[in-house]
């Protein structure tokens, strides 16, 4: 398992459905106009999840901008008599790199098991696909019970896939869609305990933080975590420009203002 620092961070935007066809369409054209190019931004990947209509549209127009395309869902079924399913081979065909599995909007608003989830990540996996794994404990709770939850969810999601790179995307429930990111020290222990049951292991993994993240939340997590899914702070493009400012200032000085050091 790669820890933070040591391989590619990630910085993934869900778009949920909160934009329109033509606001989608705004919205990429303006990440593509001002996004630093991929120079710039060294080590660090951009990545967004329209909504499957939209894949097509934001992959084409993302591609010069090396901004990689993923969608929020994926079938648990191969491609064949299933009305209405997307599935991942499909989703490999549109060019799609990233995949989010088992979002808390699906496991609690859509009734998804775990055992759907991990079939959902073999599937992806099978089609190359990356899945971003969403887990999170439904309540607010010590970051002990927390990770408990969690490190379950984690294993279960992962129950049918070998080695395979992954990105395991930790959302306390109670955080996303509120007006903050859970606290830092809690979301640092949460991933550590993440980390130390996945290490060593098959599995190629990056662990991002997702829950009302935004302008503020990476630099006090940077030390532990490998990046952010970000939800409504980067549905203005300016919110997701200053978060990957963050993601590029040097480790000691975000340290710094994380009040780290
Ligand atoms: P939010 O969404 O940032 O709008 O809370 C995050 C997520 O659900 O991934």
């Amino acid at each position: 398992m790669s820890g933070a620092g040591d391989g590619r961070r990630l910085l993934a935007v869900n778009l949920k459905d909160y934009l329109g066809a033509a606001e989608t369409a705004d919205w990429v054209g303006e990440v593509a106009r001002r996004l630093p190019d991929a120079e710039a931004r060294g080590d660090v990947e951009v990545a967004v999840l329209p909504s499957f209509p939209l894949l097509e549209r934001a992959q084409r127009e993302l591609a010069d901008a090396d901004v990689a395309v993923g969608a929020q869902d994926v079938s648990a079924l191969p491609g064949g008599p299933h009305t209405g399913e997307v599935p991942a081979a499909l989703l490999a065909e549109l060019g799609c790199r990233y995949v989010a599995v088992g979002h808390a909007e699906r496991r609690l608003g859509l009734g998804e098991s775990d055992v759907l989830v991990a079939a959902k990540v073999a599937a992806a996996v099978d089609h190359d696909l990356v899945p971003i794994i969403c887990v999170g404990e439904p309540d607010p709770s010590d970051a002990a019970t927390a990770a408990k939850t969690v490190i379950e969810q984690t294993l279960a999601a992962l129950e049918e896939t070998g080695a395979a790179e992954v990105v395991i995307a930790y959302e306390p429930v109670w955080a996303i869609g509120a007006e903050e990111p859970a606290a830092a020290a809690h979301v640092l222990e949460v991933g550590a305990a993440i980390r130390e049951e996945l290490d060593p292991g098959p599995h190629d993994v990056r662990l991002i933080y997702g829950g009302s993240a935004g302008p503020g939340t990476l630099a006090p997590l940077n030390g532990g975590y490998d990046g952010l899914f970000l939800g409504r702070r980067a549905h203005r493009v300016d919110g997701l420009l200053d978060v990957l400012r963050e993601a590029l200032e040097p480790r000691d000085s975000q340290h710094r203002r994380g009040g780290l050091l």
